[in-house]
């Protein structure tokens, strides 16, 4: 008996999967657009899997914190979870960090360079600082949290994405249009 494959899930859903993998700072907008465009994508037919590090890191990763080690084992099992939902023809919106390139390529190397998509969610530190939606930059200046990505552990912009959003720029409506206008001819299924 011939397995059920990919492609055959990919034409049940109608669609081809990818992962649209977001990366940016603490505050720089990636859950807040990756909710709207799993909502937009959702109203257009297509079967979407937001995948965010608050949520994720009090579950499957509830045991990892913020040390190189812990983050690179917090994507590796991301980007493992990822793969399986990509075989199963299921879109998936990544919302981490991912502070370095080499953490975002070990990401791009699970998932599958072809299926990967990343978005540069880019929003200056002193920004993401001044919004401070969780009180956590103030925190972590205070000391209170160790290990802080843009405070006292670092962040690597990336250097080629696939599309940028401007969150100092745009509103969430104009990005999420930017992010459509990108991805929507990646993952409909020509037959
Ligand atoms: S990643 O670096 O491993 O990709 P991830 O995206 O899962 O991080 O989690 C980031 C979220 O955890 C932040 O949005 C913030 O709410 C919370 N957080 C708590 N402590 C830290 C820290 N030391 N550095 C960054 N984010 C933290």
């Amino acid at each position: 008996m011939f397995p059920v494959g990919r492609p055959d899930k990919e034409k049940h859903l109608n669609q081809k999967a990818r992962a649209i993998w977001m990366t940016g700072l603490s505050g720089s907008g990636k859950s807040t657009i990756g909710l709207e465009l799993e909502r937009a994508l959702y109203n257009r037919g297509y079967l979407v899997q937001l995948l965010d590090g608050d949520i994720v890191r009090t579950g499957i990763n509830s045991n990892l914190k913020f040390s190189v080690e812990d983050r690179m084992e917090n994507i590796r099992r991301i980007a493992e979870v990822t793969r399986l939902f990509l075989q199963c023809g299921i879109i998936t919106i990544d919302c981490f960090i991912s502070p370095t390139h080499e953490i975002r390529a070990m990401a791009k190397e699970i998932i599958g360079p072809a299926d990967f998509i990343e978005v540069f969610v880019d929003a200056s530190l002193e920004t993401c600082e001044n919004r401070d939606v969780k009180g956590l930059y103030a925190k972590a200046r205070k000391g209170l949290i160790m290990d802080f990505t843009g405070i006292s552990s670092p962040f690597e912009a990336p250097i080629n994405p696939d599309l940028v959003l401007n969150t100092m720029e745009m509103d969430v409506e104009t990005t999420v249009h930017k992010a459509l206008d990108f991805i929507l001819p990646q993952i409909i299924l020509n037959v």
